[in-house]
């Protein structure tokens, strides 16, 4: 009896120092979270670029501490709260205004209206593609070698971070759906368009991989078809959602699916997960406190962004939509809670990002 009590007492004793090694002076779980992506997690890129396609203006920010900061939605974005879940003291600042130290633990190079292919979005204005973010981050890369002062620890550093790449919303939105602005839809099916999309994606998320990046989050694309604005626009009644959307992202997201199997199977000492946006569906939209689900909480321009200055509805978390295109924190804090800890075995996929943040590839790989 007193032989188990001291075992028990043991046991944790050893998890309380384990933790403590873990999470000594709630350190990040990784050293570093670089964030690639479009207006689902751009925190202010856009602002100073001459486009349509940004939002540092009220009622944006209105439940963010720091108020309108560019973000595309009234508060935290997934990418904020998947920060504050590995235990980051701040969210990852934006590659436009961040320097110093801080590089040392990520940067945001996200982009309102981009996308993977270069001309994505360029009739709002200009706006960062992937192409161009990659650059960006060689930057940083470089920024971070002259702040550690030694490549091969630098590498080191960069071998173990986050790289949460989330493209190709808008190459759907801001360009295969826009025919009479992009020819897009005239030389591709949507099958093709797909995997041309996902080929152009996976030279890109290989260079992020020769460039040290080893454990990847690889969002699919939430259904399209289902934002307000498609909606309004496109869907021939107004509850219900535009099929082809929702069609043509379901061949992207297979694609994506198949690359992540290539991935894990051929780069063993990488990990490639991913999230299962469209898959999460809220069993209970009621139970979880929502109310609105086609309908974004603020009053919209013609472009689907919220009216500058206008009063927005007083209780966002019955709302699934902010504006005519982006989730509103409430549904960003439910996305981002199963993304860190998978709910349902298909959430994420092979792991979770828990599990991929802790996992140690060194020895993954020796096994
Ligand atoms: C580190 O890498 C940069 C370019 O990536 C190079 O210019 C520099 O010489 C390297 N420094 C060392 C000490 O190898
Ligand atoms: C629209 O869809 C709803 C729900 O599926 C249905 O009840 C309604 O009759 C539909 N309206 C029209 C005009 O088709
Ligand atoms: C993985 O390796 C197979 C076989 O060598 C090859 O056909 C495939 O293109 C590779 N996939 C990736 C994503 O590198
Ligand atoms: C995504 O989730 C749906 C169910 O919500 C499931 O049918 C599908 O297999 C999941 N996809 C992956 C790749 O796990």
């Amino acid at each position: 009896m007193m032989g188990e009590i001291k075992q028990r007492w043991v046991v944790i004793f050893l998890l309380v120092a384990a933790c403590k090694l873990q999470w000594a002076h709630g350190e990040p779980q990784v050293p570093c979270f670089f964030i690639f992506g479009d207006s689902l997690a751009d925190p202010g890129n856009n602002n100073m670029l001459p486009t349509g396609a940004k939002t540092n203006y009220p009622p944006y920010g209105v439940d963010y501490p720091q108020g309108a900061t560019g973000r595309f939605s009234n508060g935290k974005y997934a990418v904020d709260v998947l920060a504050e879940k590995l235990s980051f003291d701040h969210h990852i600042p934006p590659y436009a205004t961040a320097s110093g130290p801080i590089l040392l633990q990520g940067v945001n190079y996200a982009s309102g209206s981009a996308g993977i292919r270069d001309e994505t979005g360029s009739h709002l204005g200009e706006n960062i593609p992937m192409n161009k973010q990659l650059q960006h981050h060689q930057l940083t890369i470089s920024r971070m070698a002259g702040i550690i002062g030694d490549n091969k620890t630098t590498q080191t550093r960069l071998n173990q971070c986050l790289y949460y790449v989330g493209m190709g919303s808008n190459d759907y939105l801001n360009n295969y759906f826009l025919p009479e602005r992009y020819p897009t839809s005239k030389s591709f099916t949507p099958q093709a368009y797909a995997q041309a999309l996902v080929a152009q994606y996976s030279e890109q998320i290989m260079t992020l991989y020769k460039n040290g990046a080893r454990k990847f989050i690889l969002p699919g694309l939430g259904n399209i078809g289902c934002v307000p604005q498609a909606i309004r626009l496109y869907s021939t009644n107004a509850t219900v959602c535009v099929v082809d959307m929702n069609k043509a992202i379901n061949f992207f997201n297979n694609e994506l699916v198949a690359l992540v199997d290539r991935f894990n199977k051929n780069l063993t000492d990488g990990k490639f997960v991913y999230v299962n946006s469209t898959g999460m569906i809220i069993q209970d939209p009621i139970a979880a406190g929502f109310r609105y689900f086609y309908q974004g909480c603020c009053e919209v321009t013609e472009n689907g962004q919220c009216v500058p200055q206008s009063k927005p509805c007083a209780t966002r978390s019955e709302y699934i939509f902010w504006d005519n295109f982006h989730p509103t924190e409430s549904m960003n804090v439910i996305t981002a809670t199963r993304t860190y800890i998978a709910e349902a075995r298909s959430d994420c996929y092979p792991i979770d990002v828990r599990s991929l943040a802790l996992l140690d590839l060194a020895t993954a790989k020796a096994i």
